[in-house]
């Protein structure tokens, strides 16, 4: 399988804030791989160096086979760009925008006509097409920063957080046009901090934290390495905790992960953690049993989940 993109020891400096620490990583051809992390674990950066907006300082980056330090006009012109915050022109329509962003890869105005008006299609925007940019909702607005990632028929799209501040039905419609462009063959690379997003479209994730990459691995994979099958969720005041409880679920093959004021237990049976519960002095009624989850292995390897 081809890489597309390939990142050795890739660093980055703001001053004295070092915001990538040295990181490695490869996106193979036609696969959609996930960037999960917290605020400032450094998704923005790494997206803002494959896209050319940001100089490789440290390590290297090699993109469609050349190694880069500023992806030159050549490649950009393979890659689509939807960037954390939306960069549509408020003074142009819906199909202007796409017209004119077309021009800048060199497209003739017909041909960006054909073009914007087949991606409205695709993205479900036809009805918008004279309307003006600050009549769209978020959703509407996300989907049309989506086609505008198209004009130039990208083989790799970049989006960094392309559902954040979205409903859950406008979330789901952006799913649906990823999807589908997946389906086609283009290679996609995103960050969110949705463990939903992650685990519905992606096909491998890379777990970001201050810098580094902390896991590797299909979402499923994930869970399976990184936690224990079940989880029990404890909902009761921490101070209602019997002391000493980690200790047990610990001798008893179980692991206990304290996060802000909630508590999760962890176990490979875990109806047999269930049934000890009454004697550790925790009420069952107040528990809660489920299979792991995203969620649980990105609590556990960032910890706290203080932030956001
Ligand atoms: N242009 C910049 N100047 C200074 N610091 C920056 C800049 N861009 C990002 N940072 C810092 O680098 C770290 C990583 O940021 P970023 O890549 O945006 O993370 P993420 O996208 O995962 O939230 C953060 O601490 C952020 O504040
Ligand atoms: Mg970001």
């Amino acid at each position: 399988m081809n890489n597309v993109v390939i990142a050795e020891n890739l660093g980055k400096c703001y001053g004295s804030l070092r915001a990538l620490n040295g990181i490695s990583f490869a996106i193979r051809e036609g696969e959609c791989c996930g960037f999960l992390g917290h605020n400032g674990a450094g998704k923005t950066t790494t997206m803002r160096m494959i896209y050319g907006l940001s100089t490789v300082d440290e390590g290297r980056l090699t993109i469609f086979g050349r190694p880069v330090r500023l992806t030159p006009p050549a490649i950009k012109s393979l890659i689509g760009i939807v960037p954390q915050e939306d960069n549509l022109d408020p003074d142009l329509n819906v199909l202007e925008n796409l017209e004119v962003y077309g021009g800048l890869f060199g497209l003739r105005r017909r041909e960006a006509r054909e073009r914007a008006r087949d991606l409205l299609a695709l993205m479900g925007l036809e009805d918008k097409t004279h309307a003006k940019v600050n009549e769209l909702s978020g959703g509407l607005k996300r989907r049309l920063v989506i086609a505008r990632a198209l004009i130039n028929r990208p083989r790799l799209v970049v989006l960094d957080e392309p559902t954040t501040g979205l409903d859950p039905q406008a979330r789901h419609l952006v799913w649906q046009k990823l999807r589908a462009l997946k389906s086609e063959g283009v290679t996609l690379v995103l960050t969110t901090h949705y463990m939903e997003e992650a685990a519905q479209l992606c096909d491998r994730l890379l777990v970001m934290h201050e810098g580094a990459i902390l896991a590797e691995g299909s979402p499923r994979q994930l869970v399976e390495r990184h936690t224990l099958p079940w989880a029990i969720e404890v909902l009761v005041l921490l101070d209602a905790i019997p002391a000493g409880l980690a200790d047990k679920v610990a001798a008893a093959g179980g692991e206990a992960l304290q996060v802000v004021d909630g508590l999760f237990l962890y176990a490979t049976d875990g109806e047999d953690m269930w049934r000890r519960l009454d004697g550790w002095g925790v009420p069952p009624h107040a528990c809660f049993l489920r299979p792991s989850n995203l969620e649980d292995v990105f609590l556990k390897l960032t910890g706290k989940g203080e932030e956001d």
